[in-house]
């Protein structure tokens, strides 16, 4: 195949971008465009050419052109050729980032007539590098998000093992007191600031997003609405609540109780932002057309697919937020207001990520907030909604419990409360003594109350050792985190065996033995 000047004219023709001599005045006067110019400018080579045409440097953002400009200039002036990367606005109003790079032309006295080189269309890889930057950020995030998790959910598990032997021993002080006793009234006050605080590390197990929930069918607009009285008589009078829900939105995969927890956290938010002002909060839902895009801003948790999700915004009226402030909002802690406690977002967002889905957060001071959340679209999967445990009338049982658990309070709350419900109770400090224990006596012993975290050997192991000596013994198995998290499905199959989560008062106790002794 020849080379000839045909040849050559289609290979510039036929080039993205543009190559080009332009003289060298302010407006770069163009004495050769190529073809290219339509695509990346959109308009034609033409139009740019000769005294007549337009300025070139026009398409340049305003902000850019002197710099651009300066640039050129001294690379032509020192004999050196120059490469810069600025934004043009094309003819339809669009930003482009280009690249270009040249060289001067020069007289045979030197003298710098011209320029000529190439200006080509980066957008794309600076938006790939862009990718990169908010890929970086998403990911501390999520270091963030793992470590504060880790750790709430750690000091969250030891605290309602406290408040276990806090609250046991107020209930039974309380119940072997005289009922004239001048104590009864501090008793009460022990035990109701301690279930304040089981509330509190409940909060701080939900945001480190360990719990994983036992999803069922939901319907948000339902829920909604019959919180809507609760809703409204939680927040000032001032304060209007409005719902804005979509007429038919598909049903999500959730648990009702932690969507409640959010649905409050989030307007009592947007009534506080009032001040003592007046305002309005709005609850909406909708069903959000999701594509790659709309998924890309700014949302924390998990990665949603692209598709229709359901979706929830509560907005409100109030003060707004500065940038600095929208940044923490979901940290553990971070409060503005004098008596805040800076969990209720925390808390949400653990939530949403139980839920695996997804939270956005738009706000700016004077203009409101806005927080939306999303829920992947439901999953194929019938709900398995766990029936609720009727109430109990007076029982009592018998026999032999032995109890598992290495902290000390516990083992003698939970002593104390199997004595009052008629068993005989034996308890060893951790799984090696329990499981010796038990091969002792394992013909008397009816149930056995399992701690799932011990040093030495855990829960898992003194449960399988035990389940050796006698097969069919009923375990109530015992942890300071929720089932799905202590147990993550992992005895699942087995018969005779429950959970119950601490800090537990003596009904909850009462209904699991019940249930599984039964
Ligand atoms: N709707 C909102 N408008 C303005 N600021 C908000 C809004 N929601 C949250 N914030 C800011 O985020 C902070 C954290 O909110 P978060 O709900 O986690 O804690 P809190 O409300 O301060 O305390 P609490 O634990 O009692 O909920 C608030 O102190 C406030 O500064
Ligand atoms: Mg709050």
């Amino acid at each position: 195949m020849g080379w000839d000047g045909a040849a050559l004219e289609r290979l510039v023709r036929g080039l993205p971008g543009i190559a080009y001599r332009c003289l060298n005045d302010e407006r770069w006067t163009m004495v050769f465009a190529s073809e290219g110019c339509r695509q990346l400018t959109g308009h034609a080579a033409t139009v740019f050419m000769g005294e007549a045409g337009r300025s070139f440097t026009d398409l340049i953002r305003e902000e850019d052109r002197g710099t651009v400009r300066a640039q050129v200039q001294e690379a032509i002036e020192d004999g050196m050729p120059f490469q810069c990367v600025y934004r043009i606005l094309t003819a339809s109003g669009r930003e482009k980032q280009v690249w270009q790079q040249g060289v001067g032309v020069y007289s045979p006295r030197g003298e710098a007539e011209a320029h000529e080189g190439f200006i080509t269309d980066i957008t794309e890889f600076r938006l790939t590098e862009e990718e990169r930057l908010r890929l970086a950020v998403e990911l501390r995030q999520t270091e963030k998000l793992d470590s504060l998790g880790a750790l709430a959910g750690g000091m969250g598990h030891d605290f309602n093992n406290l408040l276990m032997g806090i609250l046991g021993n107020a209930e039974f002080a309380l119940s072997s007191l005289a009922p004239d006793s001048v104590v009864r009234e501090n008793l009460r006050n022990i035990r109701e600031a301690a279930c304040r605080a089981a509330e509190l590390t409940n909060q701080m197990l939900a945001y480190s997003g360990e719990r994983r929930f036992e999803l069922r069918s939901v319907d948000m607009n339902r829920l909604i609405q019959e919180m809507q009285h609760l809703l409204r008589s939680s927040i000032s009078k001032k304060v209007a609540l409005r719902l804005e829900l979509a007429p038919e939105l598909p049903a999500i995969q959730a648990e009702p109780t932690q969507l409640r927890q959010m649905l409050m956290a989030l307007v009592r938010n947007g009534a506080d932002a009032m001040g003592d002002g007046t305002g309005t909060v709005t609850l909406a839902t909708s069903v959000m057309n999701c594509d790659r895009a709309s998924l890309k801003e700014g949302w924390i948790g998990e990665h949603l697919g692209e598709g229709r999700h359901v979706c929830l915004t509560i907005s409100d009226t109030g003060c707004g937020m500065d940038e600095a402030t929208r940044t923490c909002v979901f940290d553990p802690f971070f409060s503005t207001k004098t008596r805040g406690r800076g969990l209720g977002l925390a808390a949400a967002l653990g939530i949403v990520r139980g839920h695996r889905g997804a939270v956005r957060v738009e706000s700016e001071p004077g203009r409101g907030s806005q927080f939306t959340v999303l829920f992947p679209r439901p999953a194929e999967v019938a709900s398995k909604a766990g029936a609720p445990a009727a109430a109990a009338p007076a029982w009592r049982g018998s026999g032999t419990v032995l109890v598992v658990d290495d902290e000390r309070i516990v083992r003698q709350v939970a002593e104390w409360m199997l004595k009052r419900l008629g068993f005989t109770v034996i308890t060893a400090e951790d799984g090696e003594e329990g499981v010796e224990k038990f091969r002792e006596q394992a013909r008397e012993i009816v149930c056995v109350v399992l701690d799932l975290s011990m040093p030495r050997m855990s829960g898992e192991e003194a449960f399988a050792c035990i389940r050796a000596v006698r097969v069919d013994v009923p375990v109530l198995l015992s942890s300071g985190y929720d089932e799905q998290a202590a147990t993550g499905g992992r005895f699942a199959g087995a018969t005779r065996i429950g959970f119950i989560q601490k800090p537990y008062e003596m009904a909850a106790l009462e209904a699991k033995l019940r249930s599984i002794l039964g």
